[in-house]
């Protein structure tokens, strides 16, 4: 070798150690792919994505990568209330169908979000003039329009999304205005009736981070439950960070595990940049402890009674389809496949969960 060749191999040997941004070709820092044929369809419990329709039409990549890794797939945003009901009179059906299509061709289960909640609303919905039984019947035409339209095909539904605010005081939301707290019960019930084989969850973030959200929502569906309202599952959101201790995600997975319920972590992801820095980069150190975060979490979960493991979902596929840089504006890196649709070291920590 002559030494010219030789201080190039040495410079592009520290340039791949240093801290490259994620967002480039470059490998992953930590780990080069797992070689193995192992992919999320064969977790010992149900591991899925949300997915984007518009990315599933567009890019050939990232729906073989959601073909091929997830046996469960949630709507991202094609079965909110805004996209499926955009006039009063008028459904749209286009996303949500070709998702459903889309899974059911590949055996996927279809996890179904979100009936009810304070956002994505279309304008018509939050123009709405009427009394109390007008608001109520816009309530329950809309859930059983939607749960009839996908009876038999959608397995599961966030019935009611984020109803609680941080401090465990309910959202003031349009529907708690126009109907009090307790349509949450109805909803519920509206639900049951649509599709009695669907399994109805409340779903909600905070759990790991708030004691005071999460003691009012564990109130809330333990009171449902004992009223015989139909609720089978609670989803913990978990849209966490790497340095979030285990100890408040254990606690938020085990006061889950206590009510009964089954327990859906619905829609994971795990910030690296929680701190908002715009100069951040993906180094290696972050990576590995975000795989580590990955595994902690999937190893409590699957310590949990098997018949209360609904699954696990992650919230988006890779880093360059996640909502946090784009909410946040900021460079993040919160899924376990890169943007170019490798997997990243987080991925072999979700593999290492289960070992
Ligand atoms: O599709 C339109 C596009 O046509 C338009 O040009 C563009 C301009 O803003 O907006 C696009 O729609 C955006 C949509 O995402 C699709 O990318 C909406 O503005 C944007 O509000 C929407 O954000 C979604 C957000 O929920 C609000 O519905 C995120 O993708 C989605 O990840 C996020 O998901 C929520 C869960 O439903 C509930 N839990 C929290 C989670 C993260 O916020």
């Amino acid at each position: 070798m002559t030494k010219k060749l030789f201080a190039a191999l040495v410079l592009a040997s520290l340039l791949g150690c240093a801290n490259m941004d994620h967002t480039t070709l470059m490998p992953d820092p930590v780990t080069t792919p797992p070689s193995n044929s192992a992919t999320l369809k064969d977790m010992p419990f149900p591991f899925g994505a949300a997915v984007n329709a518009s990315l599933l039409r567009s890019n050939a990549s990232y729906k073989a990568l959601v073909v091929k890794e997830f046996s469960s797939i949630t709507a991202e945003n094609a079965m909110k209330f805004g996209t499926l009901h955009p006039a009063e009179s008028t459904y749209n059906w286009t996303d949500a169908d070709e998702i459903v299509a889309l899974a059911q061709a590949n055996g996927k289960r279809i996890h179904g979000h979100t009936l009810n909640w304070y956002k994505s609303l279309p304008t018509w919905v939050t123009n709405f003039q009427g009394d109390t039984q007008a608001w109520e019947n816009l309530l329950k035409t809309h859930i059983q329009t939607v749960v009839g339209h996908f009876k038999g095909k959608v397995a599961s539904w966030d019935v009611v999304n984020e109803a609680f605010e941080d401090d465990g005081t309910y959202r003031n939301s349009i529907w708690v205005q126009k109907l009090g707290t307790d349509y949450i019960a109805r909803a519920f019930q509206y639900a049951r009736q649509a599709d009695p084989d669907a399994l109805l969850f409340y779903n909600d973030y905070g759990h790991e981070y708030s004691t005071a959200k999460r003691t009012a929502i564990l109130n809330l569906v333990t009171s449902l439950k004992t009223r015989g309202i139909p609720i089978d599952g609670l989803g913990l959101q978990m849209h966490t960070r790497y340095n979030q201790t285990d100890a408040n995600i254990s606690a938020a997975i085990t006061s889950a595990v206590a009510t009964g319920l089954k327990v859906h972590i619905s829609e994971l992801d795990i910030a690296l940049n929680p701190d908002n820095n715009q100069s951040l980069t993906y180094t290696a150190s972050l990576a590995d402890q975000q795989a580590a975060k990955y595994k902690s979490i999937v190893k409590m979960y699957y310590a949990i009674p098997k018949a209360q493991q609904f699954g696990i979902t992650i919230w988006n596929v890779t880093d360059g389809d996640s909502w946090i840089p784009v909410e946040y504006n900021r460079p993040d890196w919160p899924l376990p496949f890169d943007r170019n649709y490798q997997r990243k070291a987080a991925y072999q920590g979700i593999l290492d969960g289960v070992k």
